[in-house]
């Protein structure tokens, strides 16, 4: 009986974590802060967090994980990219691909994903980011 009820307890509580897993944290994201010449990026942020370390992208995040993010502050990348205190950081109203912090971020590791697998949903080209016109 006794063994019976740790079980269940293991059980519950395995459960639990499994659901808090990832709670709270937005699964789809559309990225809009500077959009103007190009319309906005709808990023599927759940699929990407669950393939790649949290801080590759949350780079002032160190140590950011799925059970540790409700107790650190997650900003979003556009209070420092958006006008950013130097002229030497990334600014997302660029179209460069060196220069927007986005760009940088994204393409880069899509096009190492499209070089691996030539099958790799990963996007590259502008307009597969970029859907729609600006509005
Ligand atoms: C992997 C996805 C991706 C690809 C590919 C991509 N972009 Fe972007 N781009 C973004 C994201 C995300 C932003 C930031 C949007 C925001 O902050 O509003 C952005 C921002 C921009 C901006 C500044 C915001 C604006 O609307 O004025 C321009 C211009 C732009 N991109 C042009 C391009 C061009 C031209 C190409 C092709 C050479 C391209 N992008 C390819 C994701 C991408
Ligand atoms: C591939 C890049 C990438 C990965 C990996 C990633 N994120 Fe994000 N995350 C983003 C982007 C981009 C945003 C949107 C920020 C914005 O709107 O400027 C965001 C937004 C967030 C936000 C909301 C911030 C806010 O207030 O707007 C939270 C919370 C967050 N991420 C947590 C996480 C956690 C936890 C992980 C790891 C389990 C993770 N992210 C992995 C790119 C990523
Ligand atoms: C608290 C401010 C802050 C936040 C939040 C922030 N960044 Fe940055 N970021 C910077 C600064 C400052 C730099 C300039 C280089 C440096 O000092 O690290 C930078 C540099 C970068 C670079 C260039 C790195 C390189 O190797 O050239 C990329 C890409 C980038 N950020 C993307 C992002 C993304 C994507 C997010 C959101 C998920 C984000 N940043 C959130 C401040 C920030
Ligand atoms: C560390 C690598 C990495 C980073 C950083 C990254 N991605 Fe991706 N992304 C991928 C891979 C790999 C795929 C393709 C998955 C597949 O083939 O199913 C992908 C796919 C996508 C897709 C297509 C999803 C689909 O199913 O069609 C979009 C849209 C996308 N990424 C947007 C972004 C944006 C916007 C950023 C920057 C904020 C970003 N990604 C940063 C690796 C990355």
């Amino acid at each position: 009986m006794r063994k019976f009820n740790l079980l269940v307890l293991f059980v519950l509580v395995a459960g639990l974590a499994a659901y808090a897993y990832a709670e709270g944290i937005p699964e789809k994201i559309t990225i809009d802060d500077c959009a103007k010449k190009k319309s906005a990026v709808e990023f599927p942020h759940k699929a990407h967090f669950e393939r790649t370390k949290c801080e590759i992208c949350h780079h002032v995040n160190e140590g950011l994980t799925a059970e540790n993010f409700a107790e650190m502050e997650v900003k979003a990348c556009g209070t420092c990219h958006v006008e950013p205190e130097k002229a030497e950081t990334p600014i997302c109203s660029s179209s460069s691909t060196k220069k927007n912090p986005f760009h940088i971020l994204c393409i880069s590791c899509h096009k190492d994903a499209v070089a691996e697998n030539a099958e790799s949903k990963a996007p590259t080209k502008c307009t597969a980011c970029h859907l729609k016109p600006a509005e």
